[in-house]
């Protein structure tokens, strides 16, 4: 497996896997990979001759008030995985490469990226959109592949890749969840055994939802009411900070449930925010 930390040089080998007739795939990650990037890893094999795997915890999508600095990095665990997972190349750009000074150019994409994340974490998308824009722009992919977890993530992206028209195809893969359905996430590492289990509340909550669908029920309001009732009861010190029944094209809220609706949400539990999704039929 080849490690490339020189954009320049990333440019030079996509050119030639693109000379070369072969087809190529990108998994964009932060890094402190866990086995939910690595399946990401291993679709990537399955659509592409080539994986890129790039790691770079992107700047510009943390708020002054994020975890930025805390976030966790193991760069030399994270090439071992990445080459047992069959990865063939791993992109490590600087951040003073990626943003040099005087940076002023960014990708936003409008609609989608005004409720949920966004009401939290205003800047947060415009950073994704731009760092994923520039990764295209180095690594030229013929398919990128991102997780199910950051469902809207996903979405805002393929928008963006329509909107400029990015000749990629999207794969958007399942969440990989730990025993007990705690969604995997890099930032479950700052859980204490006790703690990672009250973090189960969000997928308890989720579960309860779609059996309460499977039952009938359809009205928004009082899944709602209950996926908060079971929250609470699993992490009493939770703090919820959205749950939405919503359209998964416009994510626009929803009063009853339908055959598309998902179910977005986002919980602190013990000072680590997390989010989680599911289809609810
Ligand atoms: O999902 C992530 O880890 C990041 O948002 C991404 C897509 C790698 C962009 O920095």
């Amino acid at each position: 497996m080849q490690t490339i930390r020189s954009i320049k040089k990333m440019q030079q080998v996509a050119r030639k896997i693109v000379a070369e007739g072969k087809t190529s795939a990108l998994v964009p990650t932060m890094g402190f990979l866990h086995e939910g990037h690595l399946s990401l890893i291993r679709r990537a094999k399955k659509a592409a001759d080539i994986v890129i795997t790039s790691i770079f915890v992107n700047p510009t999508q943390f708020a002054p008030n994020e975890d930025l600095t805390k976030y966790p990095r193991d760069e030399k665990g994270d090439i071992r995985k990445i080459k047992q997972a069959g990865g063939d190349i791993v992109f490590i750009p600087k951040a003073a490469d990626i943003y040099p000074d005087d940076f002023q150019t960014y990708v936003e994409v409008e609609k989608l990226t005004r409720d949920l994340e966004a009401r939290s974490r205003p800047t947060h998308f415009r950073g994704v959109t731009t760092i994923v824009a520039k990764l295209f722009n180095i690594t030229r992919p013929d398919v990128a592949v991102f997780g199910m977890k950051d469902f809207q993530q996903a979405c805002v992206l393929k928008q963006m890749a329509r909107d400029l028209g990015y000749p990629i195809k999207f794969i958007i893969a399942p969440t990989v969840r730990e025993k007990g359905g705690l969604a995997m996430s890099s930032r479950n590492k700052f859980f204490s055994p006790e703690q990672r289990f009250e973090a189960r509340c969000l997928y308890y909550a989720l579960r309860t939802a779609k059996a309460m669908v499977r039952s009938g029920v359809k009205d928004t309001v009082k899944l709602t009411k209950e996926m908060r009732a079971v929250i609470k009861a699993t992490c009493p010190t939770a703090r919820i900070d959205y749950i939405s029944l919503s359209d998964p094209t416009s994510f626009l809220p929803e009063y009853e449930v339908d055959r598309d609706t998902v179910c977005l949400l986002a919980v602190e539990v013990h000072g680590v925010r997390l989010i989680d999704n599911m289809k609810l039929r």
